[in-house]
């Protein structure tokens, strides 16, 4: 173990204790106290590799790579900050599902042409979109914003119901010309939530509004209780 030089002290003190050793007719090349340092040496070679392991975890984990704050192109230039910033459409009109399932659930063309079979119906913005509302045509698919692994569940119906507002995880889509994700989606982002969520709950009636400020003197603990919010960090929770 010549990587990790003993300091002098210790070296000294080894080998006068190597040499008291020798005398006493027990021939002892290497006192305990080395083998202790090369443990420690050894142990931490390991602590060495295990967090260079993390800080490369991090990287790769890190925003840029999960393609959060980038907005993600759509083969129709959708824009929330259009129809629900301008038109103030609520949320259910076009994610119809959630509030009683896991899955928000996504428009089909039918929801759009509601409207825009009567305006920009020629616009050549909206080409996919005829194209896929035509008997036989191609389904309209949306790309992916937010995407968590295969290996994690999620619902949305419980964070609605126990009045997590759609804000406080996908931000102000109310002002985003395409969409884009605000927060990474790791798992530490899901946890901090879970541990602590007197930051976010609020009354279910402003679930849906994006705008919604905590008033004056608002006490999140009614709400608390009231809705019997009790998020749990138990592995089994999210990972089934
Ligand atoms: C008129 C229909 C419509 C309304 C109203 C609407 N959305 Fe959407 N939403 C869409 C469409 C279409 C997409 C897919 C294109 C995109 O990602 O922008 C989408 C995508 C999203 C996504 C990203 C989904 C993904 O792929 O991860 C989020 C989050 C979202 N909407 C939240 C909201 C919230 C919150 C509201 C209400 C404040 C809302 N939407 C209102 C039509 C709508
Ligand atoms: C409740 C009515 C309504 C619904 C539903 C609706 N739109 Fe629109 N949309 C409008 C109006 C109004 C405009 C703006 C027209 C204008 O400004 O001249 C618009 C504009 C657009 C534009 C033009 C770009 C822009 O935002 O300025 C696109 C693209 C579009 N809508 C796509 C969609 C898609 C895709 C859906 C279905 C997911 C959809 N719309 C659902 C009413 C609606
Ligand atoms: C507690 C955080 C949280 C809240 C609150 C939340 N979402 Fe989501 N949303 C997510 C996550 C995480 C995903 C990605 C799910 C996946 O990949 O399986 C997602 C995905 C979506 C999608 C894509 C389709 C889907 O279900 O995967 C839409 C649309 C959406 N959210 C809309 C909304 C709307 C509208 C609200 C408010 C009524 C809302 N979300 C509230 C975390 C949240
Ligand atoms: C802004 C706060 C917040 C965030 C962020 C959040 N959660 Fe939650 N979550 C809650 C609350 C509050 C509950 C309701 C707990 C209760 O009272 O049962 C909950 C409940 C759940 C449940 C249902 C638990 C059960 O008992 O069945 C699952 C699953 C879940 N969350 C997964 C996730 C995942 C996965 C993420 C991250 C992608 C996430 N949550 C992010 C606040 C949050
Ligand atoms: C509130 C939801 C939630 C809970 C509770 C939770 N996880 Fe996760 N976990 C996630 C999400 C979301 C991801 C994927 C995103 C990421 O990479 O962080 C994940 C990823 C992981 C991964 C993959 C490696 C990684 O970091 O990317 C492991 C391993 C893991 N979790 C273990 C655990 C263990 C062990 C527990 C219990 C102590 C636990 N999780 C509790 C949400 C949760």
């Amino acid at each position: 173990m010549s990587a990790t030089l003993p300091s002098d002290g210790v070296a000294r003190a080894g080998r006068e204790e190597a040499q008291r050793g020798a005398e006493t007719a027990m021939p002892q090349i290497f006192h305990r106290s080395f083998n202790v340092i090369s443990r420690v040496s050894i142990f931490g070679a390991i602590f060495f590799l295990v967090a260079l392991g993390w800080v490369g975890a991090k990287t790769v984990r890190s925003p840029s790579y999960t393609n959060a704050f980038t907005a993600v192109e759509q083969p129709v230039p959708f824009s929330h900050r259009h129809h629900v910033g301008d038109l103030k459409i609520d949320c259910r009109y076009c994610h119809t599902a959630v509030e009683e399932s896991a899955f928000a659930g996504m428009p089909t063309s039918k929801t759009c042409m509601n409207c825009h079979s009567q305006i920009w119906f020629r616009s050549p913005m909206l080409a996919p979109l005829r194209e896929s509302y035509r008997e036989g045509g191609p389904p309209l698919e949306w790309n992916r914003v937010h995407q968590l692994p295969d290996f994690v569940y999620f619902n949305h119906s419980i964070h609605i119901h126990k009045g997590i507002g759609c804000v406080s995880c996908h931000g102000r889509v109310d002002e985003m010309p395409l969409t884009w994700q605000v927060h990474t989606l790791h798992m530490d982002w899901c946890l901090d939530c879970h541990r602590d969520p007197e930051k976010h709950v609020r009354p279910r009636q402003q679930v849906f509004n994006l705008a919604w400020e905590p008033p004056p003197g608002f006490d999140p603990e009614v709400y608390l209780k009231k809705y019997k919010v009790k998020s749990k960090t138990s592995c089994s929770v999210c990972h089934r």
